[in-house]
Order: C-alpha cells, then structure tokens, then sequence
C-alpha cells in the first residue's frame, strides 16, 4: 500500500481517519502541550519531547562535534521542554558509526558544555524559568555495531530472523557472561559521567534490537542472562539497581520497545503463536518489566517499537523508503496508530509514570493536534518528535507561539535522513535544512555509488 501524506486540512485527515477506522484523534485546544510536569522534584517547562536521533558527527575521539552543538542548540531555541539527548555508545566498539558520539572520561568535558549550552541557550531565549530536562541516552549497539564503518555484530543470541539481517549463521560467536559484566560496568561508569555533565536523567536504551532489546527476547540463550523472564531482564535491572546505587541522584528513564513487531523465537511483546503468522502484541512482559523498573526507581518511560534494520515503517512511518527499501505495507496512519495505542497501554497500565508517545512526524502540521488530543485523554503524558525535530527544529514554539505549524518547513517524512544513516555518513534533514545536508547527500550518495 503506498499512501502518502495529502492532507490540506484537519478535517481531511479526520476523514481519512473515519474512512480507514483508524483511532486517532486531533484536538484544536493546543493548551495542553503548554503545561508543565514535574519529574522527581524536576521541572520540564512543558509536553514536547525531542526523540533521540544520532546526528553521527562527533570529532574522531567521539565527543560531540560542530554539528552536534549546533543541533542542540536548534532544539533549545525551538522550546521543547525535554530534549533526549542522541544514542551515546558507552564503548567505541558499540557504536554503529564511527562517528556516534561516546561517553567516556576523555569525552565527558564536552557532553558537559553541550548541556551547559543547551540549557544556557533555552533560558535565553525563553527567560529562567525555562529550562529543558535533558534526558541522555547510553546504548550499545549490539548486533547492529559497526564501530569502524563495517558490520561487526556483538550478538547475545542467534536467531533464525535477526541473523540474516545482519548477514551471519550459527557459527557465529555470541557475547560471554564474562563480556556482557564488562559491558555493564560500561553502562554504569556512562550513567555516572552523565550525572557530573549535568543531565537530569539517564535512559538506559532498550529499544531498536540494539544490545538490551535484544537481550529482552532472547530465549534462546543460556546463562543468567537468557532463557526465562527473570534471566532476559537481569542485566537492565542489575544495571539499574547500580546506577540508584552509584549515582543516586541521577534520574533514570528507560526507552523501551514496547513490541518487537517480529514473530520470532527471541521477539519481546509478541505472542509466541502459531509460526509464520505475522507478530501479534502481547505486553504482558513489557507490563511485568516496567512495574520492576518503577520498583528501581523508573521515573520516566519512553516508547518505541521494532527495529529500522527490519520493519522500519513500525518505527517511523513514512512517505518514501530508503533505496532498495519496501513500500509502506500499511497505511501510515495505522502504524502512528499502533505506536499511540501501546503508549497508551502502558500509559493505563502506570497512570502516575510519565510516558512519551512516538510516531508523531508523518503528521506534519496536525502533529500538535494529535499530541493535544492524546495528552489531553491520558493516553500518554508527552509526546515525541523525531525527524520533525531535524526538518524544523523550532515546532514546539511555533506550536505554543502561533498554534500552528507552517507546512513548508514540516518533515516531508522521504527518509533521506535514514539512507544517509545506512551510507555510513553524518545525517540531518536533506530537505529543510537542505544548505547544509544537501550537499552531504551528494557526497555520500556519490561515495556509496564508488564502493
Ligand atoms: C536519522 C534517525 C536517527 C535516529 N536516532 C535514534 C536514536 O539515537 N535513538 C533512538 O531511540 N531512536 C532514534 N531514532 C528513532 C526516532 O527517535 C523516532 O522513534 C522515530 O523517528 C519515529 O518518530 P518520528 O515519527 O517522530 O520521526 C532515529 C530515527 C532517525 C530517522
Ligand atoms: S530528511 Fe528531513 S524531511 Fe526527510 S525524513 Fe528526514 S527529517 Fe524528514
């Protein structure tokens, strides 16, 4: 199915809605996304999140670069209460592009002048009282690595599915115990350096199918770290239970998918029925895991799904694939649907936690709408721009300030921000911030044609 975005007004969009029986709504009363929130003593000044998304230009030692400043500090005139800072490796062979920034000793100096930027640069704009929480994500890339430009799969589990993606077969070494430690002391030494560069919260990254996505699922591994429920959760909560220990100050988000979307033997949130039938949801682990978490000391839940290495329209619905991608196998609508629908699950299910609902970019200029419809009937307690923040890094203010959205500077959702991804290079918005990563695109389009 190849439906793209063609909507002039709120009441076409409406309309596709009812016509397709899609369960979205859209509110005009944007106030709601104005209000503030109070996290752990905390204030975010209102309810728009900016999603983590790797910009991929740190400088060769992976502290932040030029380009990671000048993002940040787009965000922080856009207004958006809560910034989630991008995918930081805690270890140079964990990351998935030579140039995903890295938090470490010799790096934290510089994460702590971007978030001393980020903050100084929203209280100048917006007046003291002000200040984004910034949120800063630690990941390790797991089976999706590629530290020096090339596939290097870190995997903890074989799987019939996720080993093809990624190109290996059974004789392929899977992480010891013994490693997995040394990763963890990784996460924990990352949660504290975060703490003393002056993030509010820490997000211990379990989405995506990167090393604790995959973790979750893998059923199929031995030791403490597989097989049962108890054992697959182990090594989030164990680090968890350290950073409440180490940095008891720090505030502890988790992003979580919240379903795998792959009906395979090592999925989290699927129901393990009849084989080849495509993934149904089933959130009774996620439900489970997200009450321990609370337990640990969870104070803000972020929600996503899938991965972009497989059923990328699960993640981030789209108008065009990347190259030698797939059509849309659904309308769009269904897939923001389906994220907003198990944020709200988990959202029911933990009324008094905040939860941050994805999927927001197709939208365009009714995002808003629809945040202010999803906020305002509790089905989630922020919400989540990602490419939206790339093409128009000033939405929320142009949201609260104006009550609208200009059309010409929304994401166009073409992808071309994930195809600069996949050729390996730094990434922006190739369309509205096109002075900049147009050219890129080229570059890269042209280096990966003379490969
Ligand atoms: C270029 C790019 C980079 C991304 N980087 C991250 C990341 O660092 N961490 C993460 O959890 N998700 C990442 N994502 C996923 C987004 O945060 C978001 O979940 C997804 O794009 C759907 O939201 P949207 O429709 O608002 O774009 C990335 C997505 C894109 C397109
Ligand atoms: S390149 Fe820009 S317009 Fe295209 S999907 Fe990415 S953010 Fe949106």
């Amino acid at each position: 199915m190849s439906v793209k975005f063609n909507y002039k007004t709120l009441e076409d969009i409406k309309k596709d809605c009812l016509q397709n029986n899609i369960n979205i709504s859209f509110s005009e009363d944007l106030s709601v996304l104005s209000k503030n929130l109070e996290i752990n003593g905390r204030m975010v000044p209102n309810r728009f999140v900016i999603q983590p998304m790797e910009g991929f230009d740190s400088n060769d030692h992976g502290a932040p670069g030029e380009l990671t400043f000048r993002r940040y500090k787009r965000y922080a005139r856009g207004g958006a209460g809560l910034i989630w800072f991008e995918a930081t490796a805690v270890q140079a062979d964990g990351r998935t592009n030579p140039h995903q920034v890295i938090l470490n000793k010799k790096t934290e100096s510089s994460f702590s002048e971007l978030v001393k930027i980020t903050k100084e640069t929203a209280r100048g704009e917006f007046g003291d009282n002000h200040e984004p929480f910034c949120v800063l994500q630690i990941t390790h890339s797991g089976r999706f690595s590629q530290s020096d430009g090339f596939r290097k799969p870190l995997i903890v589990v074989h799987d019939p599915v996720f080993d093809k993606v990624v190109g290996i077969d059974e004789s392929y070494s899977v992480l010891t115990d013994k490693e997995l430690n040394q990763i963890q002391n990784n996460f924990v030494e990352a949660a504290k350096l975060a703490y003393i560069a002056g993030f509010d919260a820490v997000d211990v990254k379990s989405c995506h199918k990167y090393l604790i996505s995959e973790l979750l699922g893998a059923r199929n591994r031995s030791g403490k770290y597989g097989g049962s429920y108890e054992n697959r959760t182990r090594f989030l909560k164990e680090i968890i239970e350290r950073i409440r220990e180490e940095a008891p100050e720090l505030i502890i988000g988790v992003r979580l998918n919240i379903f795998d979307a792959v009906n395979t033997e090592n999925s989290w949130g699927v129901n393990q029925g009849v084989k080849g039938e495509a993934a149904k949801v089933d959130l009774t682990e996620p439900k489970r895991l997200v009450k321990e978490l609370q337990e640990l000391g969870l104070a803000i839940l972020n929600t996503s799904a899938s991965t972009p290495y497989y059923h990328s329209h699960i993640t981030r619905p789209y108008n065009q694939p990347v190259n030698k991608g797939y059509e849309q196998p659904e309308h769009p609508l269904k897939g923001i649907e389906r994220l907003f629908m198990l944020a709200e699950d988990m959202q029911q299910e933990f009324p008094k936690l905040p939860v941050v609902g994805s999927g927001y970019s197709w939208l365009k200029q009714f995002g808003g709408a629809a945040a202010a419809a999803n906020i305002m009937a509790g089905r989630h307690t922020l919400a989540g721009f990602g490419r939206q923040a790339f093409a128009y890094p000033y939405f929320a203010r142009d949201l609260m300030e104006k009550g609208k959205l200009d059309p010409k500077k929304c994401c166009t959702a073409c992808s071309k921000c994930s195809q600069l991804m996949i050729w390996g290079s730094k990434t922006g918005c190739v369309v509205r911030d096109a002075d900049l990563y147009a050219n890129v695109y080229k570059e890269a389009s042209a280096v990966s044609k003379n490969r």
